[in-house]
């Protein structure tokens, strides 16, 4: 009995144990595309094929500059086609607020590493989850002993996590030479080479305009996506699409070769600038999702909604490094302090910020937050560190 149980013990160990209530399956059960299984929660089918997708996003840049991000986690069948949106009725909208509750270190972790270019992540892991998430078969509520609402979503976007932290791109071509760079290329078979010896297998590769955009990692699994064991495999599919050479790896921020243009427009219209330094006089307009009235930026760094009021003057000046900018209004410098945005005279030292394209960037994200959304003649305190409201800040320049 006491060497059964521990072979029981051992073989939940081999598949990553499950937590209560979610999916055991055996650890004898097959490769998903390499054998046929009676039972679909534990053996993903029809979509066998498991990809993680990861991109290179650089106009906006996305991310922090020294890591790729994650575009998804993708069910294809077995021989390269996949399906889509396969249950309308477990469409979720409100994926921040389910991790939230279920999840913080997953969605923290999504929060720098799952990001969308035009900023609005939630949106992104919607798409991601009710186009991909739908049609994997061990994530089916009938599949959980005792199924509460938008377990799978949990499951779905932690396993993502799980598979992209064994995947450390950046740092995998960097020792191998490729870096970043507005000048230098690479060819295919380099690029190829070094990931092949990391992964095990063949990646897609994928290039937007000649420039390296995204990489498809492909996987067969063995049980479920909850608790399987992802096994790299050769890819099926779409193959890899970037030139034989000349392959450029952008930076990421505003080191991109279209140069740092400087905001000039009239008074009161939008600024279209390109990722870059921001320099001279303007105004920081807040916009935050589900929101008509998203308010902006006064005079102490605060928040502030209340119709009556007027954003405060903030002056640009850039910083030598090409890129990066301090901000200042009549109160002082501004500067972040622990995760804390003021502007005072008593900030000795301003902090630097950087714009990519549409908005406002501190340390490499686009997202600043507050405990509540500010009411009234309150003035919200803006953080740099997730709270439960979120919100992005354009400038325009005055
Ligand atoms: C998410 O939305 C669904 C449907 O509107 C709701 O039933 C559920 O309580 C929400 N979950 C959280 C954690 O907010």
């Amino acid at each position: 009995m006491l060497s059964r149980n521990l072979l029981v013990q051992a073989a939940a160990l081999a598949v990553g144990a499950a937590a209560a209530g979610s999916v055991s399956c055996p650890a004898d059960a097959p490769l998903s595309c390499q054998a046929t299984y009676a039972d679909a929660c534990c053996f993903n089918s029809p979509g066998g094929q498991i990809l993680l997708t990861q991109f290179w996003d650089t106009n906006p840049s996305t991310g922090p500059i020294d890591s790729w991000t994650i575009h998804g986690l993708w069910p294809d069948n077995c021989d390269g086609t996949y399906e889509q949106y396969c249950d309308s009725s477990r469409e979720v909208f409100n994926i921040t607020e389910i991790l939230k509750a279920n999840a913080p270190c997953t969605l923290k972790y999504m929060q720098t590493f799952w990001k969308d270019y035009t900023g609005d992540d939630e949106d992104f892991w919607e798409h991601e989850f009710n186009k991909h998430g739908t049609c994997m078969s061990t994530l089916e509520p009938k599949c959980y002993p005792s199924y509460q609402p938008h377990q799978e979503v949990v499951d779905y976007f932690k396993r993502a996590v799980k598979v992209d932290r064994t995947l450390p791109t950046y740092k995998w071509l960097a020792a191998a030479g490729i870096v970043p760079s507005t000048s230098k290329t690479y060819t295919l078979a380099e690029i190829q080479a070094t990931l092949t010896k990391n992964h095990g297998y063949e990646v897609i590769i994928r290039c937007s305009s000649g420039e390296l955009n995204e990489l498809w990692y492909h996987y067969n699994v063995r049980g479920s996506i909850q608790s399987g064991q992802f096994v790299p495999v050769a890819p099926v599919g779409s193959p890899s699409n970037c030139p034989s050479t000349g392959i450029k790896y952008l930076p990421k921020d505003g080191t991109n070769p279209s140069p740092p243009t400087k905001t000039s427009t009239a008074p009161g219209t939008t600024a279209t600038a390109a990722p870059g330094q921001l320099s001279g006089k303007g105004f920081l307009y807040a916009t935050t999702p589900g929101q008509s009235n998203g308010g902006f930026l006064i005079s102490k760094g605060t928040w502030y909604r209340d119709p009556s009021g007027t954003p405060a003057g903030y002056t640009a000046t850039p910083n030598s490094d090409g890129r990066t900018f301090t901000l200042k209004t009549s109160k002082g410098n501004c500067a972040v302090k622990s995760d804390t945005l003021t502007c005072d005279t008593s900030n000795t030292s301003p902090s630097s910020f950087g714009y990519d394209g549409t908005y406002l960037t501190f340390g490499n994200s686009n997202t600043f937050y507050a405990t509540e959304l500010p009411t009234g003649q309150t003035q919200g305190t803006v953080y740099t560190t997730p709270k439960s409201v979120s919100f992005q800040v354009t400038w325009k320049a005055s």
